[in-house]
Formats: structure tokens, C-alpha cells, sequence
């Protein structure tokens, strides 16, 4: 059992004594099951975008902690996630990116059904030529919907259905950043982009929440906006991040920036914030732009990360565009060696865990802590499994 495998009572205490999450939490497939089912199936966790379906009928299969996903957006424009199997034999139904046009029909029998996840077709089900059989309900036998909730352009899922309502769950997220609350634009193609790296995916999380490292992994981000520059964000048991007092706009050539966001306070013109909103979403934002990493837990030491940039108005400066992405992602992959180095590492045996400077960890340690409550909470009730 995951359950006895490792002790967390030093992770969960204040942080001048407490250690990490031991090497099991990142190297063991026993505790990433469970850990998948405590923080990331039990809660809100984020799946993809809403531009990843940008049109009625577009359908991308997930495949989201070896669960197969069906992210749609229906003949309505709402976006939805179903699980992506047939109803009648189990069938994967979508096994490419595409647009549906009319009904999705499973390939094995055909039995189909519409992009609300109606069974609208069963061919042949009562024998040749007839197309319905007393025994087949189809209005039982609809595809299996995913509770989901779209919040600045994320569709998060809670893939046990048993997790308080979305805007429940993040309510202190969700009124700190109010006044980001308005439309967000995609940037498209050009502002999106991917990276697969070798670590389990809480160290990409730890890793983002602090600002500790900026004077040795991000020195030319550091070169304007230093250590000193920076807050910690800290919500026990919800969120953590860091946040800057010198943000400096992307300016081209002609002196062009992006548009801000409206409304603004005057805090903004020089701040931003960046929040790892738990379990496995990182998000960014700034007076006149934001963004967005999905991870991807892959397995225990692999993990996809999903970045997309958002504006205030549809329409942007593509060159000024295709620079934000650019220095985005050296940023980004700057921290991919600690992140994977952190990983490896997981594999000495002496390594307890860690230990935590009070002064500049508080945001990582938060996160431990966060992971160690919610995995006691779990293995604490009775039929928890
Ligand atoms: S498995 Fe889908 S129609 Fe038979
Ligand atoms: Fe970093």
C-alpha cells in the first residue's frame, strides 16, 4: 500500500524544521498513483485551454494521468470534457485532433453521438436493418462527462466529481486577481508552445513559485528585476507564488507596446504577479498581458508543460507577439536544468528531503506542506481508495 510507504510528519512542520517530500514523492510510480488521485483527481486540476478547441465541433483527445479525454467545444460554443470512449464496447472514440462535423461516431460499430454527448445513433443495434433494441436506453448511455470550469481561459477539471465547486475552491485566488477579470485573448499559434522535461511534475511547481533562484538561473531577467524587487505570495493550503515591483513592458522598435488591460490600479503599472494556483497550473500576469502553464504529469519523472500567452485585445502586434513568446521561453527553459538536476538527484539515497531557508522558500515550502495535508487527509479516511 502507497499509504505506508512514506512518513510525512516533517514535511508538515513550520518551516525552520521542516524537510521536503521524501525521494519516493518523485521516483516511486506507487506514490505518483497516489498522489494523482489526492491532488489531482480529488481537486481542480488544469487540463488544456480553451483555444486548444477553438471552434463548435473541434475535438482533442487527451490522454490526462493515462485517463483517455475528449476535450469539445459543442454546437453551441461550450466547451466540455468527456471522457473519450464509446459507451458500447469501450472503444476509444477520437484518436486525432479534429473537427467533427455532425455526430461523433465510434469507429468499431458506429454507434454515434452528438457533441452535447448524446447517443443520437445505434446501427443495427436490434439486428440487421434495425436500429434500436428495447434493452439499449440510449438516453442512459450517453458519453461520461467530466465536471469541468473554464477561469481565465483554463479548462479545469474535477475528475472525481467530489471537490467543492470551482469558484469555492479558489475563491482567495479568484478575488486577488479581480481585477484581471475580464476577456483574455489567445495570441494563437505564436503564443503557444510546449516543453517536455525529465522531473516529476511538483518540481516544476516548486521551482516556480520562488524567487530565489533568479540571480543564478535567470540572470538576464535579473539584470532589472532583482531578488530584492520581489514579494512572496503565501496562502496556506491554496496558492503561492512570487510577485515583482519592476515589470517592464515589451516595447518595439517604433516605441508600439500591447494594449493594457483596462481598469487597472496604479499598482500594475510596474507589478506582476505569478501564482501557482494548486495543483498544476502557473500562471502569470502583468498590465498588458498574461499567461498560462498546464503541466502534464507524463509519469513520475516525466512531465509536459503547456504554455499560452493571452492579451487584452484580439488583435496584436504580431512581431512585438513573437518577442513576449520568445523571451518566455528562454526564460521558461532556463529552469529546465534545476528542474531535471532536482529530479536526478532524487535518486540519493541520503537526501532527506531537503531543508528550507525561512526567509527566501516560504512560497516552496507552502507547497509541500499543501501536498503532505492533502495525502494525510486522504490515507486518514477510512475507505479512501
Ligand atoms: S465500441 Fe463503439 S460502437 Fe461498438
Ligand atoms: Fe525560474
Amino acid at each position: 500500500m502507497a499509504s505506508t510507504l512514506t512518513d510525512l510528519s516533517a514535511v508538515r512542520q513550520s518551516i525552520e524544521t521542516a524537510l521536503g517530500l521524501p525521494n519516493a514523492h518523485y521516483t516511486d510510480p506507487r506514490l505518483h498513483a497516489e498522489e494523482s488521485q489526492a491532488l489531482l483527481l480529488d481537486g481542480w486540476s488544469g487540463l488544456a485551454v480553451t483555444a486548444d478547441v477553438p471552434e463548435p465541433g473541434d475535438a482533442v483527445p487527451i490522454e490526462f494521468l493515462g485517463i483517455p479525454l475528449l476535450l469539445l467545444r459543442d454546437r453551441s460554443g461550450q466547451v466540455r470534457v468527456f471522457q473519450n470512449i464509446c459507451r458500447h464496447r469501450g472503444m476509444i472514440l477520437v484518436s486525432e485532433p479534429r473537427r467533427i462535423e455532425g455526430a461523433i461516431r465510434c469507429p468499431y460499430h458506429s454507434w454515434c453521438y452528438s457533441t452535447e454527448g448524446r447517443l443520437v445513433a445505434t446501427p443495427h443495434v436490434g439486428g440487421p436493418g434495425h436500429n434500436a433494441h428495447d434493452a439499449v436506453n440510449r438516453s442512459e448511455l450517453g458519453l461520461i462527462e467530466v465536471r469541468s470550469h473554464i477561469w481565465r481561459e483554463v479548462v479545469w477539471i474535477n475528475v472525481s466529481g467530489t471537490a467543492p465547486a470551482f469558484e469555492d475552491a479558489n475563491a482567495r485566488l479568484i478575488e486577488r486577481w479581480a481585477e484581471f477579470d475580464q476577456p483574455l485573448y489567445h495570441g494563437g499559434p505564436d503564443s503557444a508552445f510546449r516543453l517536455d522535461v525529465n522531473c516529476n511534475w511538483k518540481l516544476a511547481v516548486e521551482n516556480y513559485c520562488e524567487s530565489y533562484h533568479l540571480p543564478w538561473v535567470h540572470p538576464g531577467l535579473n539584470s532589472y528585476s532583482r531578488l530584492e524587487d520581489h514579494y512572496h505570495i503565501q496562502e496556506p493550503g491554496l496558492f503561492s507564488g512570487q510577485g515583482t515591483l519592476v515589470y517592464r513592458q515589451l516595447t518595439g522598435e517604433d516605441g508600439r507596446t500591447f494594449p493594457d488591460f483596462p481598469g487597472l490600479s496604479a499598482k500594475w503599472d510596474t507589478a506582476a504577479e505569478y501564482i501557482a494556483a494548486f495543483p498544476n497550473v502557473l500562471l502569470g500576469v502583468h498590465r498588458d498581458h498574461a499567461f498560462a502553464i498546464i503541466l502534464r504529469p507524463e509519469a513520475q519523472d516525466r512531465t509536459s508543460e503547456h504554455i499560452h500567452l493571452f492579451y487584452a485585445a484580439p488583435d496584436t502586434d504580431s512581431d512585438l507577439r513573437a518577442r513576449n513568446t520568445e523571451q518566455w521561453k528562454l526564460v521558461f527553459e532556463e529552469d529546465v536544468f534545476v528542474v531535471e538536476g532536482m529530479q536526478r538527484g532524487r535518486a540519493a539515497p541520503g537526501f532527506d528531503g531537503g531543508h528550507f531557508s525561512p526567509a527566501m522558500d516560504g512560497p516552496t515550502h507552502l507547497f509541500h506542506d499543501w501536498v503532505a495535508q492533502r495525502l494525510i487527509a486522504r490515507r486518514d479516511r477510512p475507505a479512501a481508495e
